[in-house]
């Protein structure tokens, strides 16, 4: 059992606390915005914040995501207001499967508050999340726009 700050809700999860925090924010808490992809911390799929900075949960634990801030694609929009990344990704209509999609959101809403003006090569450095569509080239001017916003 343990006690999560998730979107702002306290949630108990009863899970061993060793237990990747994907699962226990997917298969306990039900928000199935975080996706699985690789399971090995390569492809970015199950990116969330944590304190703010983007952590890919499949490769933390439960335990260590206890007594802080834990902030998934369901959190992101603030008072029914999409977040200026999800506004960009919108009017760059740039997901195409998907799958790979509130990953990258996430990513990119931490380097934004990091790096408010990011270069291409600042973009190239801290987005590493693989999309298997190939949607790179519109994520890059959606970071760009949204960096503008
Ligand atoms: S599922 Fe976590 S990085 Fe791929
Ligand atoms: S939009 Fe399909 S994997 Fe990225």
């Amino acid at each position: 059992m343990a006690r999560l700050t998730i979107n702002g809700k306290t949630i108990e999860v009863n899970v061993d606390p060793s237990t990747p925090l994907l699962w226990g924010i997917r298969e306990q808490v039900g928000l199935t915005g975080t996706k699985y992809g690789c399971g090995i911390t390569e492809c970015g799929a199950c990116t969330v914040h944590i304190d703010g900075r983007a952590v890919r949960s499949c490769g933390t634990t439960v335990a260590a995501a206890v007594g802080k801030q834990i902030t998934t694609i369901e959190g992101l929009a603030q008072n029914g207001v999409l977040h200026k990344v999800q506004k960009a990704w919108v009017d760059h209509e740039v997901p195409q499967c998907g799958y790979c999609q509130s990953g990258l959101i996430m990513a990119v809403a931490a380097l934004l508050k990091d790096k408010p003006k990011p270069t291409d090569g600042d973009i190239d450095a801290a987005i590493t999340n693989i999309c298997r569509c190939g949607t790179f080239q519109q994520v890059r001017e959606a970071i760009h726009a949204a960096a503008k916003a």
